[in-house]
C-alpha cells in the first residue's frame, strides 16, 4: 500500500482554489485505488491528470517519462492531448531549448512559455502546436528521492498566458505526486522484474541440472554395463588360460598312461604268440604277469592323475564363476591356482614362497580368493617386474581370532605415491598401451569389502616392491 502521508504536506497549499484543491485529491485518489488494485503505470497517471484537468476548462496535461538513456523522453499520458502532437514529441531530446518538457528536464527547473508561436524553444512545433490548438507551456521537472530526474509535467492552455501563482503551485503538486508514483511503481516493477528474471534462471538452472543429471545416470548406466562387459571377458579369458593350463598339465599323465597300455598291449602280443607256439615258458608267464601289473598300476595312477586334475580345474573354473561359500584347504587350494597360471608365468622367473599352514581348512568364497590371488599375481608379472627379471612373490598367511590375514608381497619396482593414490580406482592404469584395462584391483577391492567382507590396504614405494594387506573374517 502506497504512503500517502509523505506528499500529504505537499498537497495542502493555501494558494489553491477550491476547485483546484478538490481536482488534485480526487485525481490524487483515483491514481492511488488504481495504483492499488495493481492498475499499470500509465493508467493510474492518466487518472490523476484526467482529474486535474477538470480544474480548469481551457487546461491539458501530458507527462513525458524520462527513457533510461536519461537523454531522451517518451510521451506516457496526454488525455486530452492530441494524438499527432503526442507522437511528434514522443522520443525527443531534452536540451536547455526544448520546447518547456525537454528543457525543464534539462535544466531540473521549472519551464514557462507563455507564448509558443514566439518563444524559440518552440520554433520545430509551432505549426503542429498551432494545428493542435496548444497557445502557452509550462514544465516542471519530475524528480526521484534520489534527485534523478524521471519526467516532465506539462500544463498546455490554448491561449497566450502568464501562469498564476496558483498555476505553479499546482503544477509543483502535481509533478510532486506524479513523483511518487513513478518512483514506487518503477521500483516495485523493477523488483517484480528481478523475481521473473531469478524465476526463469532457476528453472533454466533446474532444467540444466536435470539434462545433467539424465546424462550422468547414462554415463554411469553405461559404465556399469561397460564394466559388467569386461568382467564377463575376464571371467571367459581366465577360463581359456585354464583350459590350455589343463589341457598341458594333462597331457603329461596321459601320455603315461597312453605309453603303458601300448606297451601293455606289445608284451600282450608277444606272450599270445609264444602260447600259440607252445612256447610260452612258466619264467615268460611270470615276467608278463608281472609286466602287466606294473603296467596297469601306471595307467591307473596317471589316469587317477589326469581325473584329480579335471576335477581341480573344474572346480577352479565353478568357483571363478560362482561366489558360494564351502570349506577347502587354503594351502592345496592356491597350489591349484598357481597351477592353473603356469602357462602365463611360464616366460617370468617368479619364484613364488608360500608360507600358509598345510592343514589350514576354511570356510569361505574360494573364487573371490582365487580371483583376487590371480589378479594379484599377474600384476607383480605385468608391473612389477621386467620381462625374464628374476623376481620374488612371498605370500604370507595368519589366522587369528577368527581373521585371516593374507599378505602378499612382490619385490618387483613398485610403485610412485601418485599411482599409489588410485590403484583401487576402476579404469585407473598406468599400463592401457599394453591393454590393461584398469580393472583389476577395483574388482580385488569390490571382492574383499562386498563378498569377504573384508578390507584391502597397499603399500608400495618406488624400488622397494608392492605389499597388499587383506583381512576378513573366516
Ligand atoms: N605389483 C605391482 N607393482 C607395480 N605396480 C602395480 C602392481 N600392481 C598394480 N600396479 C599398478 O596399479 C595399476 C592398477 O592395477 P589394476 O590391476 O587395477 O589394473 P591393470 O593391471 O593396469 O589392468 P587390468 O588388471 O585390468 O588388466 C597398474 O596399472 C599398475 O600401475
Ligand atoms: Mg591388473
Amino acid at each position: 500500500m502506497p504512503s500517502l502521508v509523505s506528499v500529504h504536506g505537499q498537497l495542502e497549499s493555501h494558494d489553491l482554489s477550491a476547485i483546484c484543491q478538490t481536482a488534485v485529491e480526487t485525481g490524487r485518489n483515483n491514481a492511488f485505488n488504481l495504483w492499488v488494485m495493481g492498475a499499470p503505470l500509465e493508467k493510474v497517471l492518466n487518472a490523476l491528470v484526467s482529474a486535474i484537468e477538470t480544474a480548469s476548462e481551457d487546461l491539458r496535461c501530458s507527462i513525458m517519462l524520462m527513457n533510461p538513456d536519461g537523454k531522451t523522453m517518451s510521451s506516457l499520458v496526454g488525455p486530452s492531448m492530441p494524438k499527432d502532437y503526442m507522437q511528434a514529441v514522443d522520443g525527443i531530446e531534452i536540451g536547455p531549448t526544448v520546447g518547456s518538457c525537454g528543457a525543464s528536464a534539462y535544466l531540473r527547473q521549472a519551464v514557462v512559455v507563455s507564448d509558443i508561436q514566439t518563444h524559440p524553444n518552440w520554433a520545430p512545433y509551432k505549426a503542429i502546436c498551432q494545428k493542435a490548438g496548444l497557445r502557452a507551456c509550462w514544465s516542471s521537472p519530475i524528480f526521484a528521492t534520489d534527485g534523478r530526474v524521471l519526467g516532465a509535467f506539462g500544463m498546455y492552455y490554448s491561449a497566450v498566458r502568464e501562469p498564476t501563482n496558483q498555476d505553479l503551485e499546482l503544477i509543483r503538486i502535481e509533478a510532486s505526486i506524479a513523483s511518487l508514483i513513478i518512483e514506487k511503481m518503477q521500483a516495485s516493477e523493477q523488483l517484480s522484474q528481478a523475481k521473473r528474471d531469478l524465476e526463469q534462471q532457476v528453472q533454466k538452472r533446474t532444467r540444466e541440472l536435470t539434462q545433467t543429471n539424465k546424462k550422468l545416470r547414462e554415463a554411469l548406466a553405461q559404465r556399469s554395463e561397460v564394466q559388467q562387459h569386461l568382467l564377463e571377458i575376464e571371467n571367459l579369458a581366465s577360463l581359456g588360460s585354464m583350459m590350455s593350463s589343463l589341457t598341458h598339465e594333462v597331457n603329461t599323465p596321459i601320455g603315461v598312461a597312453v605309453t603303458a597300455a601300448s606297451h601293455l598291449r606289445g608284451q600282450l602280443h608277444k606272450t599270445n604268440r609264444l602260447f600259440e607256439q607252445n612256447k610260452l615258458t612258466r619264467s615268460a608267464l611270470r615276467a608278463f604277469y608281472e609286466e602287466s601289473a606294473e603296467a596297469m598300476q601306471i595307467i591307473e595312477r596317471n589316469l587317477q592323475r589326469s581325473a584329480e586334475l579335471v576335477s581341480t580345474f573344474k572346480q577352479l573354473s565353478l568357483d571363478q564363476h560362482n561366489q558360494e561359500i564351502r570349506t577347502f584347504n587354503l594351502s592345496s587350494y592356491v597350489c591349484e591356482i598357481l597351477l592353473s597360471l603356469k602357462p602365463k608365468l611360464k616366460y617370468h622367473k617368479l619364484q613364488f614362497c608360500l608360507d600358509i599352514n598345510p592343514d589350514l581348512e576354511i570356510d569361505s568364497y574360494p573364487g573371490a580368493i582365487s580371483q583376487i590371488l590371480v589378479n594379484l599375481i599377474m600384476n607383480s608379472v605385468q608391473h612389477a617386474f621386467e620381462k625374464g627379471q628374476p623376481g620374488q612373490v612371498h605370500l604370507n598367511v595368519t589366522l587369528l581370532n577368527g581373521q585371516l590375514e593374507l599378505k602378499y608381497q612382490d619385490n618387483g619396482k613398485g610403485m610412485s605415491r601418485e599411482t599409489l593414490c588410485h590403484i583401487f580406482e576402476p579404469f585407473f592404469t598406468s599400463a592401457r598401451q599394453t591393454g590393461g584395462s584398469g580393472l583389476g584391483l577395483h574388482i580385488c577391492k569390490d571382492l574383499v569389502e562386498k563378498v569377504l567382507k573384508g578390507k584391502i590396504a597397499c603399500q608400495s614405494s618406488p624400488g622397494q616392491g608392492s605389499q597388499f594387506h587383506i583381512n576378513f573374517p573366516v
